[in-house]
């Protein structure tokens, strides 16, 4: 943080679904990495220096919302300042509703500092809700009332952009705690795989293979999935964050692309499969299968501290590139094409697309490691190619000598993947009553 300034962090909004039920709160991951608080309506003021306020130091202020015997009796335990001290470690913490009343004058900092406002934030006529605390810190701090926002025009000392490379910084790095979670996750993502592997049957709905993913994120007591789960069959695989997961019956002759991460105490990791629904890879699956690893390993193989993003994009692009002119799906390595349409990497954690820099790897990073193609029907290519669409996504931890990969539970290679769905699952006995079709 620049001398003289503050940072003000606020906690997520609550979203409605709809009617009278809102989604599952997920808290702000910045607010969450600095607080570990997982409750709305809260605010968090962080001081370059110490402050002396009424013969008190602090460096830090965090209100949050209070503890209600009602309230709690429907939507659940709330932590409450004496919570929050206890059980966050947090010293200077007080109801949101004493922040009108805080005595705080942000004029004589050099540089507030905070991220511009959602525009959903519900005014809830709770006192001491989000919006009240947005709406005093405005009052307080000169922030321009009108809803469009002149940045420029923004008071001196207000500052909307320099938080993001802030948090990039710090989110980007993990630290030792955060491993620990990160490492979790990936491996009950990876764990969801090779079972799905065990039970894929031809017949089976998309909806069902997601399910059996995500008991298995249950069973290991992850909270939520990181992102919506991607289950896509055949052409559907082909729609990147396809998340519809509808089709009823998946066919035999056709593949299956499964992107899923398991979040695990607020750590999020992002493992995608591609595998035969019948057990057996053809030949052109195999061959755009087998590309796809091959660019995914050599990319990999390349991560060490100092190689950049670009680097390893680049030469994940070229062998695909080349690999498709080999097999005739575009004329030369230089064509312009969209079967490769997405990056090759990017950072996870308390986000699947988290916060971190993209120049060069260091020590302590996770990232994805992912290349794909994906053949639509109707591509300008012989159509045996047509609805063939392979992701291979790993999570990989950056080390000083090189790299980890993290999801190896996970078998990645065309023949272990084959020799795995041989086996038996226990889901071969999970036989429910048919019902009629409706
Ligand atoms: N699951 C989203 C991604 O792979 O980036
Ligand atoms: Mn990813
Ligand atoms: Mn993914």
């Amino acid at each position: 943080m620049p001398d003289n300034s503050v940072a003000v962090f606020f906690s997520n909004p609550v979203r409605n679904r709809s009617n009278d039920v809102d989604y599952v709160y997920h808290q702000d991951p910045d607010f969450y990495y600095l607080t570990g608080h997982r409750e709305p309506h809260a605010v968090m003021l962080i001081f370059k220096e110490w402050q002396t306020v009424d013969g008190k130091q602090y460096d830090e202020l965090v209100f949050v919302q209070p503890r209600d015997v009602m309230a709690e009796l429907w939507t659940g335990r709330r932590l409450g300042t004496e919570g929050v001290k206890s059980t966050l470690q947090i010293d200077q913490v007080f109801n949101n509703h004493e922040f009108d009343n805080f005595n705080i004058d942000f004029s004589q900092f050099d540089k507030v500092l905070f991220y511009n406002f959602y525009d959903d934030v519900r005014n809830t006529a709770v006192q001491g809700d989000l919006y009240d605390l947005i709406s005093w810190f405005k009052e307080k701090a000169g922030y321009p009332s009108q809803t469009a926002i002149d940045i420029e025009a923004l008071a001196q000392n207000l500052d909307t952009q320099s938080l993001e490379q802030i948090m990039h910084d710090l989110r980007g790095i993990k630290t030792p705690e955060e491993l620990i979670l990160l490492r979790k996750a990936v491996k009950i993502s990876a764990i969801g795989q090779v079972e799905v592997m065990k039970a894929m049957r031809p017949g089976m709905s998309e909806r069902e293979v997601q399910g059996i993913h995500e008991f298995v994120f249950k069973k290991y007591q992850a909270e939520y999935e990181g992102y919506p789960s991607i289950v896509g069959a055949g052409h559907n695989g082909c729609i990147l964050h396809y998340v519809d997961n509808y089709k009823p019956s998946i066919d035999s002759e056709e593949l299956i692309l499964m992107d899923l991460g398991a979040e695990y105490h607020g750590y999020t990791a992002d493992v995608t499969r591609t595998i035969p629904i019948d057990g057996k890879f053809s030949k052109e699956e195999k061959a755009i299968y087998d590309l796809v690893y091959k660019s995914q390993e050599a990319a990999m193989q390349m991560c060490k501290p100092g190689v950049t993003f670009d680097e390893i994009t680049l030469l994940s692009k070229d062998i695909i590139n080349e690999g498709l002119a080999e097999l005739g799906i575009i004329e030369t390595a230089e064509d312009q094409h969209l079967y490769y349409p997405h990056g090759l990497s990017h950072h996870i954690g308390l986000d699947v697309h988290d916060k971190g820099n993209k120049d060069e790897l260091q020590p302590n990073m996770v990232i994805t490691i992912e290349p794909g193609i994906y053949i639509p029907e109707g591509s300008d290519c012989d159509p045996k190619w047509w609805k063939i669409a392979v992701r291979i996504e790993d999570d990989i931890l950056i080390t000083d000598g090189g790299f980890e990969l993290l999801s190896d539970l996970a078998p990645r290679k065309s023949e272990e993947i084959e020799k795995l769905m041989m086996e038996k699952s226990i889901l071969d006995q999970f036989i429910l009553p048919d019902l009629e079709e409706e």
